[in-house]
């Protein structure tokens, strides 16, 4: 397995520690999402197997460009875990402006950004990942609940995966072992398998 991690903070040397206590080599990039652009700087270049996106989503102004962005880049699935309201109407929520940068508008909608969970069925439905299931939280507290004040109204984080409608289809098994290697890894945005 190589597993790559992104994020604008610098996770290499928790990605040194985790390799090294867990035998794995998952590789670490910093890189910045930049709304403008929908596009990471530096740019994530190929395709992987699974990408997850965790606790991300609420942070970009506009989510369904970023959902198009992991979505080209996944070759069998995609994991995501961020705030999705139930709500039959396809609405993006969006709070207060500003909360950790200091874009312009509407950039400056940065933190608790949230679509409903029928306009990401909807909108990865659309993309090519027709296929979905709700990974509920096991007895054990994984994924935790979101206590987060940035995510009002207070919600627990959900998390839900995709598979292509042909191709490749990710197992039962696989998923468990996905789901523990995310839980593992804790910080792994994309994943190749
Ligand atoms: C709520 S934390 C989630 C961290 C991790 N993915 C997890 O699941 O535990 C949000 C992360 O998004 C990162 N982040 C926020 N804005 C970003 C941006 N524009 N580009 C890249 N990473 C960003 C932050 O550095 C932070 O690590």
């Amino acid at each position: 397995m190589v597993a790559t991690g992104v994020d604008a903070g610098d996770f290499t040397e928790a990605f040194a520690l985790l390799n090294k206590l867990l035998g794995g080599d998952a590789r670490f990039v910093q890189a910045q999402y930049e709304p403008t652009k929908y596009d990471f700087v530096p740019t994530i270049v190929g395709q992987f197997d699974v990408v997850s996106c965790m606790a991300f989503l609420i942070h970009v102004p506009e989510p369904l460009h970023l959902l198009r962005y992991i979505a080209d880049r996944a070759r069998h699935a995609v994991f995501l875990w961020s705030g999705f309201p139930r709500d039959d109407a396809m609405i993006v929520r969006y709070p207060k402006l500003h909360q950790f940068s200091n874009l312009p508008f509407p950039w400056s909608f940065d933190a608790g950004v949230a679509i409903s969970d029928s306009l990401l069925i909807y909108a990865m439905s659309e993309i090519g990942f027709p296929n979905v299931v709700e990974i509920l939280p096991p007895a054990d507290g994984w994924p935790p609940v979101c206590g987060n004040p940035l995510m009002a109204p207070y919600e627990p984080l959900r998390g839900f995966l995709f598979t292509r409608s042909t191709g490749v289809r990710v197992t039962e098994p696989q998923l468990r072992g996905i789901g523990r290697r995310i839980r593992d890894f804790g910080e792994s945005l994309v994943s190749r398998i």
